[in-house]
C-alpha cells in the first residue's frame, strides 16, 4: 500500500513521487493551506495538502488520528521552516492525493505527550498510547534486547526449553497464581514463579545448557520494578561453577547493552556481600557515585559518647552540604529513626577544620580529628554519623545514601556488578528455623559447610552460599546461585528451615527422587529482562517497556480483568465464591 515509511524521508527523496501511510499527529490550518504531521512506526513527516489542488478525501475533514493513505512528492522546505529536532524536518511532501483509509473518533487521550494523563485511562487506551513514540522505541528496544540475548546463548552452547505454565507450586517465595482444575474438581495448577525446578530437571535430564526467555507469574505487590507478569533470561548449566554462570550470563547482558547502546559493558566488578554490605549499605550497590560508607570503629572504640558506644559506628560524607538548613537535617534524623536507627548524628565541617554540631561536646579532640581524617572531610561537608548493630547501621546509611545522592536512572552510565557470597539465610523466622535468603537449592558456600552444622539461631546468618545478583545502577537485575545436587546435604538443608522430610516430599519430591538418578553439578541464573530494558530505555517504571502491563494495583483496565466468571463455570470447577461485602 505504500513506498517508503514516513519517518523514513530525507533530502535524498526530494524529488520523487511517494506513497505513504499513517496517521494524523497534528493537523494545522494555515488560511488554507493544511498542513498535517503523518506518523507511521518510523517516524513523522509533515504534509501539505493544498484543498483544492487535491485528489480524493475532504482535506478539511481530515481529522487527529485518522488513518490516511497520502500520495505526494517530496521537496525541501522553504528557507526558515527547516525543523532540526525532527529526523524528516529538512524535507515535506506536497500532497496530490489524499484517502482515508479509516475515519477515527477524536482520542480520549494525547498521543505521545504522558504529562497529566491518567494512567487508569491511558492503561484503558494502551493501543492509543503505544502509537507515541516512547513506547515505540521502548518496545523496539525490548525486540533488540531479546534478539541480542538469543543469538549470545546460542553462541555459547545453550539449547532454548520452553517450560510449563501449568505447573505444582514454584519455591520462589512469593505467593502463586492459581488456576483451577476442571477435571480434578478442588485442585489447583500453579502458575510459574519460574521455570526453577523444570531447569534443573533438565539437567538432570542431559540438556547441558539451557535458556529460555520464560514468562513468570508472582501475586505481589506491585512496585516501579515488579509486575505480576514478568519476563526472565533463565539459564542453567551442567558442570559448571558461578563463575563459569557469570561469564556466559555477562556475555548475553553485555551483547544486549551493545546492541543498543554501541558499546559493550566491560569487565563487571565482583564484589563479596559482605563487602557491598560495609561499603555501600546494600546488597545492591549504585555504583554510579561515591559516598561510600566510612568505618569509624577504630576512631570511637574507647569513646565516653553514650551513642557511639556500639557494636559499629559508620558515616558518611555529603561534600559541600554544610549549610543544610535545620529542616533538613531533621528530616534526615527523622528518617534513620523510620529506618530503625538510635538516631543520627550530623557534624558541620567549617573553615579550619572545625566541627559544628551539638554532639561535638560529647567528643575527645583525638576523636574529632580522627572523624576527619576517616571520612575523608574538608571544610564545607557535612558528616553523618550513624551507630547501633552493624546491619541496622550498613543498611540505614546504604539508604540515606541512596536517598541523597542517586541520580535517575538515565543517568551516569551503565554501572553494573555481581555480589557474590550471599548469606545463606536472610533472617530468623519466630520459630527459630532460619529463612532461606534465595531459594532452598541454593548450595552453601564450601567454606561455611562446619558452621552450618554447629550454628544456632541469629549465628546461622554468617552462613555463606553459593549465590550471586547482578546488580545496574542499584537494580538488582538477577539472581543465580549454584545448586545442591547431592541429596542427603539437600535433605540437611530442608531440615535447618524446618520443612520436614514428608513436607519437603510431597512439595518437590518429583525434584529429590530425580537427584537420585546421577544429577549432574550445575548452576544457573536468571535476569529480570523488563528491568534491564527499562534501565537502557531509561524508564524508572517497568511497566514503560511493556506492551500490556497491569495498573499498580493489579488491574488491566483495557480488558477490565480481573473479572468475575459465571456461575455455570464455577459449578464445573466446583468452586463456590464468597462475595465480598
Ligand atoms: P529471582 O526470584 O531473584 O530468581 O528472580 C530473578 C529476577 O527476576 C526479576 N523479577 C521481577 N521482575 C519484574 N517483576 C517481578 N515481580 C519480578 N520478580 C523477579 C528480577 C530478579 O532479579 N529461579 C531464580 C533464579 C535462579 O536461581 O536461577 C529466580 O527466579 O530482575
Amino acid at each position: 500500500m505504500r513506498t517508503h515509511r514516513a519517518g523514513d524521508l530525507r533530502p535524498d527523496h526530494v524529488g520523487e513521487t511517494v506513497e505513504l501511510c499513517g496517521w494524523v499527529a497534528s493537523r494545522r490550518d494555515h488560511g488554507g493551506v493544511l498542513f498535517l504531521d503523518l506518523r507511521d512506526a518510523a517516524g513523522v513527516v509533515q504534509v501539505v495538502v493544498d484543498p483544492d489542488g487535491v485528489d480524493g478525501a475532504d482535506a478539511h475533514g481530515v481529522r487527529a488520528e485518522y488513518c490516511l493513505r497520502v500520495t505526494g512528492t517530496v521537496r525541501e522546505r522553504p528557507a526558515g521552516t527547516v525543523n532540526p529536532d525532527l529526523r524528516t524536518g529538512a524535507v515535506e511532501v506536497a500532497a496530490g492525493s489524499l484517502e482515508v483509509l479509516n475515519p477515527s473518533e477524536p482520542p480520549p487521550i494525547p498521543i505521545g505527550d504522558r504529562t497529566d494523563v491518567d494512567e487508569v485511562l491511558r492503561l484503558r487506551h494502551r493501543y492509543l498510547d503505544l502509537r507515541g513514540e516512547r513506547l515505540q522505541r521502548n518496545l523496539r528496544l525490548r525486540a533488540t534486547v531479546n534478539s541480542a540475548i538469543r543469538t549470545a546463548m546460542e553462541a555459547n552452547g545453550f539449547v532454548e526449553v520452553e517450560t510449563p505454565m501449568l505447573v505444582a507450586s514454584t519455591p520462589e517465595g512469593a505467593r502463586d497464581f492459581v488456576v483451577p482444575s476442571r477435571l480434578t474438581p478442588g485442585e489447583f495448577y500453579a502458575l510459574p514463579q519460574s521455570p526453577q525446578l523444570f531447569k534443573q530437571l533438565l539437567m538432570v535430564g542431559g540438556l547441558d545448557r539451557y535458556y529460555q526467555i520464560a514468562r513468570c507469574l508472582r501475586d505481589e505487590d506491585l512496585r516501579a520494578d515488579r509486575q505480576f507478569e514478568f519476563m526472565q533470561l533463565d539459564a542453567e548449566m551442567s558442570f559448571a561453577d558461578g563463575a563459569d554462570v557469570r561469564a556466559v550470563i555477562a556475555d548475553a547482558v553485555s551483547a544486549a547493552v551493545e546492541r543498543v547502546t554501541g558499546a559493550p559493558v566491560g569487565e563487571i566488578p565482583v564484589l563479596t556481600h559482605a563487602e557491598a554490605m560495609a561499603r555501600f549499605g546494600s546488597d545492591k550497590p549504585d555504583l554510579r557515585f561515591g559516598m561510600e560508607l566510612v568505618d569509624l570503629g577504630h576512631v570511637f572504640a574507647t569513646t565516653d559518647f553514650r551513642a557511639f558506644q556500639a557494636d559499629a559506628v559508620k558515616g558518611l560524607r555529603w561534600e559541600g552540604q554544610a549549610d543544610l538548613g535545620r529542616g533538613r537535617l531533621d528530616a534526615l534524623i527523622d528518617r534513620a529513626k523510620q529506618l530503625g536507627a538510635a538516631g543520627l548524628v550530623w557534624v558541620k565541617v567549617r573553615d579550619g577544620g572545625v566541627l559544628e554540631s551539638p554532639t561535638v561536646k560529647f567528643m575527645s579532640e583525638a576523636e574529632q580529628l580522627g572523624l576527619l581524617d576517616a571520612t575523608g572531610g574538608r571544610p564545607g561537608d557535612l558528616l553523618l554519623v550513624v551507630a547501633g548493630e552493624r546491619r541496622m547501621v550498613d543498611t540505614v546509611l546504604g539508604t540515606v545514601r541512596n536517598d541523597l545522592a542517586r541520580p535517575p536512572v538515565n543517568e551516569g552510565g551503565l554501572r553494573f556488578c555481581w555480589v557474590v557470597d550471599f548469606p545463606l539465610f536472610e533472617a530468623i523466622a519466630d520459630d527459630g528455623a532460619p529463612i532461606p535468603a534465595h531459594h532452598p537449592f541454593t548450595a552453601p558456600h564450601p567454606d561455611d559447610r562446619a558452621l552450618l552444622e554447629r550454628a544456632h539461631g541469629e549465628e546461622l546468618l554468617a552462613v555463606r552460599s553459593q549465590a550471586y545478583d547482578l546488580v545496574c545502577n542499584g537494580w538488582e537485575l538477577g539472581s543465580g546461585s549454584v545448586r545442591i545436587h547431592d541429596g542427603a546435604l539437600q535433605a540437611r538443608i530442608f531440615e535447618r528451615i524446618g520443612i520436614d522430610a514428608e513436607t519437603a516430599q510431597a512439595r518437590f519430591g518429583f525434584l529429590l527422587d530425580a537427584f537420585r538418578y546421577g544429577a549432574p553439578p550445575h548452576a544457573g541464573f536468571a535476569f529480570g529482562i523488563d528491568r534491564l530494558v527499562g534501565i537502557l530505555a531509561g524508564e524508572e517504571n517497568i511497566r514503560e517497556v511493556i506492551a500490556f502491563p497491569k495498573t499498580q494495583s493489579g488491574a488491566d483496565p483495557l480488558t477490565g480483568a480481573p473479572t468475575p466468571v459465571d456461575d455455570r463455570h464455577l459449578r464445573e470447577l466446583g468452586i463456590q465464591v464468597r462475595r465480598r461485602g
